[in-house]
């Protein structure tokens, strides 16, 4: 089954004012349904969860109803599933429950292709607790990492390695479950995958990709603005981050910090609901719906995106970074004579909304030559059209002409 774009795209109010907007990967367009179900969550009649009141049953059942969903989304256990403020604040918490664990010498490996979300606080951490960070590279040229980069920095004294599903600045999808095997062979080391540019772009199953974590965020998928992070809870039964002394010690409510925003947890679980309803085929239950929904969404994404690289490389003056074999659909791009944000702007005057940055990926960034600045980055929605992706041709293609 494929997706019909224009059946997608009539569930969003935004995209009636005709703006195109490649910033999905800083965050999509919402549907009715999801607004819908925040709303409709926050007039319920709705208080702290509890057991003894309706309302605080409705709190119960909006949180479970978020587990369970990210459960369907993501292929594990629903009381693995953490919540949080954002996928930022997930790396945060994770890695100062992880560091209490560490030692002087232990070694932490980062990756120089991922977000700062899921370097800075791995970071931080090894260096409160004496440990050694290691850098994985990445070919400049194509921006492939590979299985070999990550083993070149892999050692027995291993405790953590951090590494993204999909970068958000180039678009490399890594061999995670290649990566997984390999750094599963030094004792003791855990894999921590950032799935936030990976999961709207990909069926994802996080016991076929090994991840022993992964994070990421609903408002990359049609969803509200929080942060989510799974692992088996066996693993974070292992785990004891600071908390309140009232608050739940239970697996996994310890990880929450304070009181969960409900109506997110509510609006997440529909827009969950909506990717499976994208194109489910005959499947029945929620996760083979949202399976086969992620297969049509990357098949389409992949055809649209060929499109969208074909007219661009076609540009005199366009220069594209890397080119990775497995990829999102996410183009970065410099015009020859124009700054990136010359660029951002001028398509930004034809309604045309691909902005110009690092995009937090600094490392990234800076490891290819392109400074804290960035370029342009395009990223592909199942609402992207066709028509779109010539109106972001046509914009670069006219400024790039004025250039010469
Ligand atoms: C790959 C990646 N990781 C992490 C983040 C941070 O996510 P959050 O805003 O939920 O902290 C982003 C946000 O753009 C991202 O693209």
């Amino acid at each position: 089954m494929s997706i019909d774009v224009a059946a997608v795209r009539s569930h969003f109010p935004a995209l009636s004012q005709g703006v195109a907007y490649f910033d999905g990967p800083g965050g999509t367009q919402t549907p009715t349904e999801v607004a819908d179900a925040i709303a409709a969550a926050m007039v319920s009649g709705i208080s702290n969860h509890g057991t003894v009141t309706a309302a605080e049953r409705r709190a119960e059942e909006a949180i479970a109803a978020g587990r369970t969903a990210i459960a369907d989304l993501l292929g594990c256990p629903a009381d693995g599933v953490v919540f949080t403020r954002s996928a930022t604040q997930a790396a945060y918490d994770v890695s100062r429950a992880l560091s209490k664990q560490w030692e002087r010498g232990d070694e932490v490996v980062v990756s120089r292709l991922d977000h700062d979300a899921n370097v800075r606080p791995w970071v931080q951490a090894a260096e409160a607790a004496g440990a050694t960070v290691r850098w994985i590279e990445f070919d400049r040229e194509t921006a492939e990492l590979t299985v070999e980069h990550v083993a070149a920095q892999l050692s027995v004294r291993t405790r953590l390695v951090a590494v993204t599903g999909a970068s958000n600045l180039l678009g490399t999808r890594p061999d995670i479950p290649a990566v997984a095997e390999t750094v599963h062979q030094a004792p003791g080391a855990l894999l921590y995958v950032d799935g936030v540019h990976l999961t709207p772009h990909a069926p994802v199953d996080v016991t076929d990709l090994g991840a022993d974590f992964y994070a990421c965020s609903p408002y990359k998928f049609f969803g509200p603005h929080h942060g989510t992070v799974v692992a088996d809870p066996t693993l974070w039964e292992r785990l004891h981050p600071d908390k309140l002394l009232p608050s739940a010690d239970t697996v996994p409510e310890r990880f929450e910090l304070g009181t969960l925003p409900y109506e997110l947890l509510a609006g997440t679980a529909a827009a969950v609901d909506f990717i499976a309803d994208l194109a489910p085929g005959d499947a029945t239950d929620r996760r083979q719906r949202v399976l086969a929904s992620m297969r049509a969404v990357e098949e389409h994404e992949e055809q649209l995106f060929a499109r969208l690289l074909d007219g661009l490389s076609a540009i005199d003056g366009v220069v594209l970074h890397g080119s990775p074999k497995r990829r999102t659909p996410t183009a970065l791009f410099s015009v020859t004579g124009h700054t990136g944000q010359q660029v951002y702007e001028h398509l930004a005057g034809l309604d045309v909304n691909a902005p110009a940055s690092s995009f937090y990926a600094i490392e990234a960034s800076r490891w290819i030559g392109l400074g804290d600045e960035g370029a342009v980055r395009a990223g592909l929605a199942p609402y992207t059209s066709a028509d779109d992706v010539e109106r972001l041709v046509a914009g670069v293609a006219e400024l790039a002409g004025a250039a010469r």
